[in-house]
């Protein structure tokens, strides 16, 4: 089958100009921000491609909602659009709106995770692992082998190993595993999907053991378009029809709707048991908001119901998918290493291999990510060992085995043409690469350092 549409699925009826730079500009504003990119304003950016959270484009349509939706502290009409559209995506009856991804996992982490329980799944997201450890329960990363090869061409290599998830199930006394969770696609692992042959047999190893199944859901319909392409027995199957079969049976979802309900705000918990929602529901009111808004604009609660059905469009996540891989085939073609197979939503360019000259301490990532700024205003982020972090307790850095670049790929929102002037900044940067130097820091908070701290170029 040929998974290549030749053009995007969508017009562009608003544009936003780019604030064209010099690359002597550049090169002073970045020294200026002591080589931090976090540091640098919007508009001294050409192409950012720092993240695919809330910087979608929205269409027509839920530019229409936004102005439609009502308003009202409770019972807002738009809400009950939402409950019906995730309801119906996903069959859970119970919605509790929450205004980001974080929100939803704290509102039921809140409710049922405690002090000494073990969370298994496929890699954890960060804020996800965040509110584990912050209530002193342990995340067990039960990911397949697969995945931490930076180069396997598994289909699905957010897939759960079988054998690790049942171990713990085995070990772990079942009243300390609130649940199990399945990210999809699975980000931390680089956007890369879980099949559903392997959710289906997570589903059944769950029910055997009688422990509660919750997926992140943050990009379901990505992880839905990889199964129709990638797993035979669903080719023929329609988009919605998978997302269906994905959630049938499970205990509910945490979802970002920044991601895959492509608006710039906004999240939810979905649960199929009323009980729990009881539960939720009061931590809901207390960090959230009141329940037929928690944290959103009727508005965009509007938007959100309406990208949930566009985002499920076969057409869109071909061209969306499609335009990811172009990327990543580019990038390939300069000699320039990077995770294959490319997952859904971003390309990440190996920069440790790329830049064998750069030890760790140096940061490689990091330099590659100021190298592509400084050359073509292009805004990436690091993946490796700045943000790894220190040890909280030794403080000794947490050297990273791969020093990644990530370039997430917003939807809907830049043209082929910025995703080949990407590359070409890449492969003219990969021919010169020997003249990069390390960075070393010069400034860093206790915690979090990768948005604020300082750096330095080595001599
Ligand atoms: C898989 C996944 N879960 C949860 C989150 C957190 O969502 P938010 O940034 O909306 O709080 C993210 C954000 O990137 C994510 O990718």
């Amino acid at each position: 089958m040929n998974h290549e549409l030749p053009f995007e699925s969508y017009l562009i009826s608003v544009a936003r100009p780019i604030k064209i730079t010099a690359q002597k500009e550049r090169e002073q504003i970045i020294r200026e921000q002591y080589y931090n990119l976090f540091k640098i304003p919007s508009p001294k950016v050409m192409i950012d491609m720092l993240t695919d959270s809330g910087t979608g484009a929205i269409s027509n349509e839920q530019l229409a909602g936004i102005i439609v939706g009502d308003e009202s502290y409770a019972g807002s009409v738009s809400f009950e659009k939402m409950k019906r559209a995730i309801n119906d995506i996903t069959g859970f009856n119970f919605i509790i709106p929450t205004h980001q991804g974080r929100g939803a996992e704290n509102v039921l982490h809140s409710a049922i995770v405690k002090d000494g329980d073990v969370v298994p799944g496929n890699t954890h997201f960060d804020t996800t692992k965040a509110h584990i450890e912050f209530r002193r329960a342990t995340a067990v990363d039960c990911t397949i082998d697969e995945s931490k090869e930076t180069s396997n061409e598994h289909p699905f290599r957010g897939n759960l190993d079988l054998k690790k998830l049942e171990a713990v199930f085995l070990k772990t006394p079942k009243e300390k595993i609130p649940f199990t969770l399945i990210t999809i696609t699975c980000n931390s692992g680089g956007g890369q999907p879980v099949s559903l042959s392997n959710i289906l047999a997570v589903k059944k190893l769950c029910k055997k053991y009688n422990i509660r199944l919750f997926f992140d859901m943050a990009r379901f319909a990505e992880n839905a378009y990889f199964i129709k392409t990638r797993e035979k027995e669903y080719q023929s199957w329609p988009i919605l029809d998978i997302c269906r079969e994905m959630f049938k049976d499970a205990d509910g979802a945490t979802m970002s709707a920044k991601k895959d309900a492509i608006v710039a705000m906004g999240g939810f918990v979905a649960l199929k048991d009323e009980e729990l929602y009881q539960k939720c529901a009061t931590y809901s009111i207390l960090f959230e908001g009141y329940l037929t808004y928690g944290g959103m604009t009727g508005g965009t609660m509007e938007a959100l119901a309406i990208g949930l059905y566009e985002t499920t469009d076969f057409h869109y996540l071909q061209s969306r998918i499609t335009q990811v891989h172009k990327l990543g085939r580019l990038i390939k073609e300069c000699g320039i290493p990077l995770i294959e197979p490319v997952g859904g939503h971003a390309v990440y360019v190996d920069a440790g291999k790329m830049l064998p000259h750069i030890p760790h301490a140096q940061y490689p990532a990091q330099v590659l990510a100021v190298a592509l700024y400084v050359k073509g205003g292009i805004r990436g982020v690091e993946i490796g060992t700045v943000l790894a972090d220190r040890d909280p307790f030794t403080h000794q850095e947490r050297f990273q085995d791969h020093e990644l670049l990530r370039l997430a790929v917003p939807r809907r929102t830049f043209t082929d043409n910025h995703m080949a002037y990407v590359a070409s900044v890449l492969g003219e940067i990969n021919k010169e690469k020997d003249k990069l130097k390390g960075l070393k820091i010069i400034w860093e908070p206790p915690i979090l350092r990768h948005f604020t701290c300082r750096f330095a170029e080595v001599d």
